[in-house]
């Protein structure tokens, strides 16, 4: 045997430690080394079985382990694993692409393939720059939301919030033109005052909430004001649904809570249910007539090795058709009713909250520490902390709480989750909040 399979006498956490470098590794603490997961649970090798409360980053719809989606994958494995997609084409690709355009808002007509939310988002916004490349005209602005998100690669970092996760690489970004949260007529003021330039290439927006930045949400009434806007000012719309797909909103996207449209729809995260990394741009007619010509200078020159991976595209198709079955529009409704009735439960209770509120299955709670609002606000860890010695993951947004479950959660197993918030919130309140700064 090579050596480099010898075994040694590190434990695997200190292995982890040594040679894995994780993403946001900011908790000072190991990483939980897991042995399992089923339905709503992580099982861990030292035995704890930890409650899912995010949906492991928002991927998970229907739970660890689904029976549909796992047979679905493991029958695509007997054919084949992966071929490149550039000239040649499979099954699950067309058929998810089909059924996509078919259940996805705005009469999607084509779906480009890639491996994840912020490629998803790159290939939005290179597509609509491209789009105006092509027209020979000179539409070079992209407008976005303060607070937004849409990734870690370097387009999706330009249109997101500037500082905080993206200050090392401020410099290196291109120029985006940012109106304010809308929740008020502001922002619409100033989407009109720019787009009056007549020199903007697209919008692009996280549909009514903003994910990262602490679950932030706003009304579908104001969205539909800034895309009716953008539509008569011929903007290209981009709906960022990286989070809010697949029943996230209580509507099966975000975006059928607005009249108007998005020209491009990005998704990811459950599009494969949490099993394989997939992304997906789907995109109308207007930006297909925008790649019309044959001529290699108009072409959409991108493509990634793994672009439409047939055994994720296998898990999206499942996950699709549970996502639409009536038992699990029926589970969202539910956890829409519980996550409603802790909200009246604890609302007249005298808890230090700045916000709480619910959309669809997503439940927020936004902790007052008499420090702003932040994902660096030092209340984050303590929280953590707090929701795993109850054996729950919840990862709060600074101190912003949020739940966001899979579909699959039963009453019981979420009160074990409203509990926890409870004791941690009586917990804060007894022990004067500012010592957890
Ligand atoms: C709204 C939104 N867009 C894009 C992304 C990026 O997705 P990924 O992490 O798969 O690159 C995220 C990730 O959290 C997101 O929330």
């Amino acid at each position: 045997m090579h050596g480099v399979f010898k075994k040694n006498k590190m434990t695997l956490i200190s292995k982890d430690n040594t040679f894995v470098w994780h993403p946001f590794d900011v908790y000072n603490s190991e990483n939980l080394l897991v042995k399992k997961a089923k339905g709503i649970y992580i099982f861990l090798q030292d035995g704890r079985k930890i409650v899912d409360g995010i949906s492991s980053w928002w991927v998970n719809l229907h739970g660890h382990r689904n029976t549909t989606i796992t047979n679905a994958v493991s029958k695509q494995l007997r054919y084949f694993e992966h071929v490149i997609f550039a000239g040649f084409t499979h099954q699950p690709a067309i058929h998810l692409a089909e059924n996509l355009c078919k259940c996805l808002p705005g009469e999607m007509k084509k779906v480009f393939y890639s491996d994840n939310g912020s490629t998803s988002i790159e290939i939005a916004l290179k597509m609509s720059m491209h789009y105006w490349h092509n027209k020979n005209q000179n539409k070079k602005v992209i407008i976005a939301i303060e607070g937004s998100y849409h990734g870690d690669t370097f387009g999706a970092m330009s249109v997101a919030e500037r500082g905080g996760f993206n200050l090392p690489f401020e410099p290196y970004l291109f120029d985006v033109k940012f109106i304010s949260f809308p929740n008020n007529e502001e922002s619409i003021m100033q989407f009109s005052y720019i787009c009056q330039t007549n020199e903007v290439a697209a919008f692009i927006y996280e549909p009514l909430v903003q994910g990262s930045s602490g679950m932030r949400i706003y009304k579908p009434e104001i969205l539909e004001k800034l895309l009716k806007i953008a539509k008569i000012n011929n903007i290209i719309c981009i709906a960022d649904e990286v989070m809010t797909g697949f029943g996230r909103t209580n509507t099966l996207f975000a975006s059928n809570q607005c009249e108007t449209k998005p020209d491009i729809i990005c998704l990811s995260k459950g599009l494969t249910g949490g099993y394989l990394p997939l992304g997906a741009t789907a995109v109308n007619q207007k930006i297909i007539n925008g790649f019309e010509s044959k001529k290699i200078k108009n072409v959409f020159l991108h493509g990634h090795s793994y672009t439409a991976n047939p055994l994720a595209c296998a898990a999206a198709l499942a996950s699709l058709k549970i996502t639409l079955s009536n038992e699990s529009i029926k589970n969202r409704k539910n956890i829409e009713l519980w996550h409603c009735n802790f909200i009246e439960k604890i609302k007249e209770k005298n808890y230090p909250l700045k916000r709480l509120e619910y959309i669809g299955t997503i439940l927020v709670l936004e902790i007052d520490n008499q420090s702003d609002t932040s994902y660096f606000n030092s209340l984050r860890e303590y929280l953590y902390i707090e929701f795993l010695n109850r054996n729950i993951l919840l990862r709060p947004l600074g101190n912003v709480i949020y739940v966001l479950p899979p579909y699959i959660i039963s009453k019981v197993e979420l009160n074990k989750i409203y509990k926890a918030i409870e004791e941690i919130l009586n917990l804060l309140s007894n022990n004067n909040i500012s010592n957890k700064l």
